[in-house]
């Protein structure tokens, strides 16, 4: 793994893990705002269901574990990632493309603890506190996702990941698993959900993981009563092989790569060799889940010795192709230019 930050902790998986259509664990980013929680003990550990509710609750990890459990298989994003390609340079944690991965998520479905608990009809939004502890001036982790998607049946309180009970890194004993949504919706460590009349306006929320409405010129700040929350993750595919800065021995090679759109569909990667004058349609795999990246691949044959740039470019259900340039924003969110990766045929 890349150690992105030490202070606290920010793992980035290397771009060839890209080829395994779920991550393993160890391979799994890890993006932490702040210390993670130094004690967390599943015994004592409750879960507090508050707010906007006829009957509020506090579930412990045994009785999670009652409710029916449901499992998803989710592609998780940071939704900085790639950041540290942007230009200008953008501050903040220089992701390039491994703030990502796919794992199979299981625990309670949130709708069913929220039925439980009785939603008011004032209830429009579901708040997640997690138990990270909080140095000095930092605001604490806190966001609101709306009440409809906090009632999607795959819309989770995940205590499992890839069949085992969530890693510390992850968010053990649970974590919310917002499928398809930027990962800071999807909150480590919970303590509480609670459910409000409005959206969660913290520090993580506003100015926090937004974009602006309309695009900005590179190196104009954000104006925050001109932008949105971000959601659902954007169209896009990343070259997991050949590596960067490979000399290859074949003037015919393999590229594969992995490609996703959040909530949307993976309908169709292309690969080109000649800077994007022709394109190629790659073979998407076939393992495949709604939430979850496609993987794919092609064969390339150029015509002749010398260096290539590689290009991989996805399009999704909702039409949207991969840019030659990612919308530039002072956070640095929603990279998602057309990936490149160069190198030197031998042959
Ligand atoms: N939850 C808490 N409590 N604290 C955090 O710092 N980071 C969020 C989210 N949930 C975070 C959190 C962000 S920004 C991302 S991208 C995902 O967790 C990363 O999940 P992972 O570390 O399991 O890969």
């Amino acid at each position: 793994m890349i150690v992105r930050s030490e202070r606290f902790l920010d793992l980035e998986m290397p771009p060839e893990f890209l080829d395994s259509w779920i991550t393993p664990v160890p391979h799994f980013f890890v993006r932490n705002h702040m210390q993670e929680p130094s004690t967390l003990d599943g015994e004592t550990w409750n879960l507090v269901i508050s707010g906007e509710l006829q009957r509020p609750l506090t579930l412990s990890l045994a009785e999670l574990a009652k409710f029916q459990i449901h499992t998803v298989t989710n592609t998780l994003e940071c939704a900085g990632n790639g950041r540290g390609l942007y230009e200008p340079h953008v501050p903040g944690v220089q992701w390039q493309k491994g703030a990502v991965g796919t794992a199979h998520f299981s625990g309670p479905r949130l709708r069913d603890i929220l039925e439980r608990a009785g939603v008011q009809p004032s209830g429009r939004h579901v708040m997640f506190r997690g138990l990270d502890e909080v140095p000095g001036k930092v605001p604490p982790f806190i966001r609101s996702v709306a009440i409809e998607k906090a009632m999607d049946g795959d819309t989770l309180v995940a205590t499992h990941m890839n069949g085992r009970p969530l890693a510390k890194h992850h968010g053990f004993p649970a974590r919310a698993l917002l499928p398809g949504w930027i990962g800071a919706a999807s909150c480590k460590w919970l303590s509480e959900i609670k459910v409000l009349d409005k959206e969660f306006e913290g520090n993580f929320m506003k100015p926090g993981y937004r974009m602006p409405n309309h695009p900005l010129q590179p190196g104009e700040p954000l104006n925050v009563d001109d932008s949105h929350v971000l959601t659902s993750l954007n169209v896009k595919s990343v070259i997991a092989a050949p590596a960067e800065g490979s000399i290859l021995h074949s003037r015919v090679f393999a590229v594969q790569g992995a490609a996703w759109a959040g909530e949307a569909e993976i309908v169709k990667v292309e690969v080109s060799s000649d800077g994007g004058a022709s394109w190629q349609p790659a073979q998407l795999h076939r393992q495949q889940a709604r939430y979850a990246w496609r993987l794919w691949s092609c064969r390339l044959k150029v015509p002749a010795a010398g260096p290539y740039t590689i290009l991989s470019r996805a399009t999704d259900s909702q039409e949207r192709v991969q840019p030659r340039a990612a919308e530039w924003n002072p956070s640095g969110y929603f990279y998602n230019a057309i990936d490149q990766v160069n190198v030197h045929v031998q042959a």
